[in-house]
């Protein structure tokens, strides 16, 4: 891919700018301030993409709101990569028909990664007519452009083009509060698991600058983010598409020397791009947590190629073994599915025997759910869903058994955690996250909300760690 085509022209992001302004111009003359609402489904690259949209209507004049009954636009921000995310997306869009009925002005507007499947979007088009906006991930920077059509034609708009996607810097972003802040580093994926969507609608790799991402990223520390997670569908081969040979590993040293007091982390990455240069620098970089969410997805090696991995059980397990050896305190989490087509019970029980041996500290698992459009999808599956939800069951009872061992290790540790919110549980009104993103609830002060602060764990269970502030 030629890198000049990749990035939006700034002219083109200013002319964007242009349509906020008509559109805040429109807003303006209106009797009270309008409100948006955009809910977010999915991984965290959405979430991003979800405070950009929020960005651009603060900017338009909108104050937000969780409530789409107050609304004059609600965005449906979708994730494709299973059926259950999709189903509830199109229960909610349905519900919207009475948000509709009660204000016939609101415009409902349907984007992200379902929108970008064309299934999706003519299913949109046929039997949902209230909704009036869809865009797709790869029309994103153009949202105020697609709002305006639609206030001026009165007529449903949609972008849902297939590209091999594009960069947009300087979008105007509202981070959500607190000390946490996400910062894209690149887009699209270019591996076509077989099972997968997500290249099918987020396009090809593309790398940002390095120049933009550490300027992105001094800017956070300076503006006093604690966190900030670095994404990309696979962070790992950052820099393939910019030439040069500056890798992921590089971004990370270079972040790195960022003056401060913050954590870096990173998303998602794949275990066939994973180097031992990455693991050295990780051991040696102060700011980078020493965590590492490296997903499987299966133990048994003619499902990896089946799945189109490009790795073995023994590779992906020298690995880990490698970044332990190099990080004795590694906390360790993965993805994992199970009933991918044609798998059979001995081969999902090596998964479950890796599970067993290399003890993730936690896992998200899930079972094979069919894309239309990928070539699992094609597949004879004759395996029926309740003999794999037997095998499911199974790995989850190992994996909360290890979960549970590993948190009761805790206890009596006093941690260095960064408080990033309130808990629902009045005893222990406290969120918060170790280096190595284990969930502690806290008995402590509100005012160490956005700050770290050193917890003494006094009991755990499978899915969290419960503590006190230590004071100073
Ligand atoms: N079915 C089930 N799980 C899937 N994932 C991706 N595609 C599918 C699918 N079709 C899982 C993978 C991936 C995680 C984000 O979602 O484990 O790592
Ligand atoms: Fe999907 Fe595989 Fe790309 Fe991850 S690396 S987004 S699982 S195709």
């Amino acid at each position: 891919m030629e890198r000049k085509n990749v990035t939006i022209a700034p002219d083109e992001i200013a002319h964007q700018r242009g349509f906020t302004e008509l559109i805040r111009t429109m807003l303006l003359a209106r009797e009270s301030r309008p409100a948006a609402c955009v809910d977010t489904f999915g991984c965290q690259q959405n979430v991003a993409d979800g405070e950009k949209l929020m960005g651009m209507l603060k900017e338009m004049g909108f104050s937000l709101t969780d409530e789409p009954k107050e609304a004059d636009v609600v965005i449906l921000n979708t994730c494709a990569i299973r059926e259950h995310a999709e189903q509830r997306v199109f229960g909610n869009l349905g519900a919207l028909t009475h948000t509709k009925k009660a204000n016939p002005h609101q415009i409902i507007c349907l984007c992200g990664c379902m929108a970008q499947e064309d299934r999706v979007s003519k299913r949109v088009k046929e039997s949902y007519r209230h909704v009036d906006l869809v865009f797709g991930p790869h029309a994103l920077w153009k949202f105020p452009e697609l709002l305006w059509q639609v206030y001026e034609s009165h007529g449903r708009v949609f972008a849902v083009e297939d590209e091999v996607g594009s960069i947009a810097e300087g979008l105007p972003t509202l981070r959500q509060e607190g000390a946490k802040a996400w910062v894209s580093i690149m887009y699209g994926c270019n591996n076509f698991c077989s099972y997968c969507i997500v290249p099918y609608v987020r396009g090809r790799e593309r790398s940002r600058d390095k120049d933009a991402v550490l300027a992105e990223v001094r800017e956070l520390v300076e503006a006093g983010y604690k966190e900030i997670t670095l994404l990309g569908q696979n962070v790992n081969s950052y820099g393939n598409d910019l030439g040069g040979g500056y890798d992921f590993a590089d971004l990370l040293s270079d972040i790195d020397q960022i003056p401060g007091d913050y954590l870096i982390r990173f998303m998602s990455s794949h275990p066939k791009d994973a180097t031992h240069k990455l693991f050295d620098v990780m051991a040696r970089c102060s700011h980078v947590a020493k965590q590492l969410h490296l997903p499987f997805q299966s133990g048994n090696n003619r499902v990896l190629k089946e799945m189109n991995r490009r790795y073995t059980r023994e590779q992906y397990l020298e690995e880990i073994n490698y970044a332990k050896a190099k990080m004795p305190n590694l906390v360790l989490t993965s993805d994992v599915i199970i009933g991918f087509p044609g798998e059979t019970e001995a081969e999902a029980m090596e998964t479950v025997s890796l599970v067993e041996d290399v003890g993730f500290d936690a896992l998200f698992t899930f079972i094979y759910s069919p894309r239309p459009g990928t070539k699992a999808a094609e597949l004879p599956d004759p395996v029926p869903r309740s003999e794999k939800q037997k095998w499911f069951d199974r790995l989850l009872e190992v994996q909360n058994a290890k979960s549970a061992a590993a948190h009761a290790a805790y206890v009596g540790k006093t941690l260095r955690v960064l408080v990033d919110g309130e808990s629902e549980d009045t005893d222990w009104p406290l969120s918060s996250r170790t280096e190595g993103n284990r969930l502690v609830r806290v008995k402590g002060n509100k005012s160490l909300i956005g700050t770290f602060a050193d917890v003494k764990i006094t009991d755990s269970n499978t899915w969290a760690l419960y503590g006190e502030a230590v004071t100073v």
